[in-house]
């Protein structure tokens, strides 16, 4: 199973392939940030610590949000549209 990492409580997770960012950062139980849930407003964003290869590639809509904020799709992904694939990812939320 996938397995998340939150920082900086190292609050962890085992998760289900196929879940976002944001589902998995709450079974590790964090309050994760959020405002739209759907990939628009930016609010979830939050750094890739290790594992970016475990996570779906961005999307156009993920990609243009993040580029509206001056993040680096490399380093800072928006956890409610990205889905865990498999292995191990730690992120850093933002805010
Ligand atoms: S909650 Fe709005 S982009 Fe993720």
């Amino acid at each position: 199973m996938p397995k998340i990492t939150i920082l900086p409580h190292h609050q962890t997770a085992e998760v289900e392939a196929g879940d976002t960012l944001l589902e998995a950062g709450e079974k590790a139980g964090v309050e994760m940030e959020a405002g739209c849930f759907n990939c628009s407003c930016g609010t979830c964003s939050a750094e890739i610590v290790s594992g970016m290869q475990n996570l779906a590639d961005p999307t156009p809509e993920e990609l243009d949000v993040l580029d509206q904020w001056n993040k680096d799709p490399e380093k800072v992904r928006l956890t409610c549209c990205v889905k865990i694939l498999r292995g191990e990812v730690t992120i850093r939320q933002s805010h």
